[in-house]
């Protein structure tokens, strides 16, 4: 998979693709990630990229024509399967969306900043908005890295044990279950019986019901769908 993010902070996205799982899916060539900096599609002298509303209002709106020219460039150079904005009223991200993601080849991701992009390059060049939650951030650009690391672990090889992306939380519409580790007993708490028994249908059977009755708990909205 390909990723292209278009941003005019790059740097406030690179380091967390130098570590951990979404630095070896790309050392692992599973992954090409690739930064935009907006400001390098611009010709003002001082690298503008936004400007005042039309019809007043606070907070200044990233213009159309840079994200145009970096659009359209790596658009010339192959084809994308989705060009993402990042926006706090886009569709809320969710497990089924990073699903779908994960199974593109190549998306373009656009990280709003100010009060937002211009709303013809909504009409004209957006495929698709996303929302990583009811808040608004200062830009789209951590809600890009969370979209990237939501997707990234559930393509094929990126993590080493295949299953178990599939047994995350919200992965068959439940929470996940509590997980132990050693030791199985620590300042007297010890870890359920049914987990050391070696019993493997009864541990999958009590693994079930506490995924249901944690989601019961916590999240009954996820039973209802
Ligand atoms: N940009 C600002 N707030 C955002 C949010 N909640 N989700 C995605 N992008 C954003």
């Amino acid at each position: 998979m390909r990723i292209d993010i278009i941003t005019v902070v790059p740097d406030l996205l690179k380091s967390p693709f130098e570590a951990s799982i979404m630095q070896r899916s790309i050392a692992k060539g599973l992954v090409d990630v690739q930064f935009h900096n907006l400001r390098d599609y611009t010709d003002t002298n001082y690298k503008q990229v936004d400007d005042y509303q039309f019809g007043g209002g606070a907070g200044m709106v990233m213009q159309i024509e840079p994200i145009d020219k970096c659009i359209s460039k790596l658009k010339s150079e192959r084809d994308y399967d989705e060009v993402i904005y990042m926006t706090p009223d886009g569709e809320t991200l969710d497990q089924g969306m990073a699903n779908t993601i994960s199974l593109k080849g190549n998306i373009i991701i656009l990280c709003g900043h100010y009060k937002g992009v211009d709303q013809r390059v909504r009409d004209h060049f957006i495929t698709k908005e996303i929302s990583i939650g009811d808040y608004v951030l200062s830009g789209g650009e951590l809600g890009a890295l969370i979209l990237c690391d939501a997707v990234i672990r559930l393509i094929p090889g990126v993590l080493g044990n295949e299953t178990s992306a599939l047994t995350d939380s919200f992965q068959d519409g439940l929470l996940a279950p509590p997980i132990y580790t050693r030791p199985a007993e620590y300042k007297g708490w010890k870890v359920p019986e049914i987990l050391t028994s070696g019993n493997t249908p009864k541990i999958e059977e009590w693994r079930e019901e506490q995924a249901y009755q944690r989601t019961k708990e916590r999240r009954p909205d996820l039973l209802d769908e």
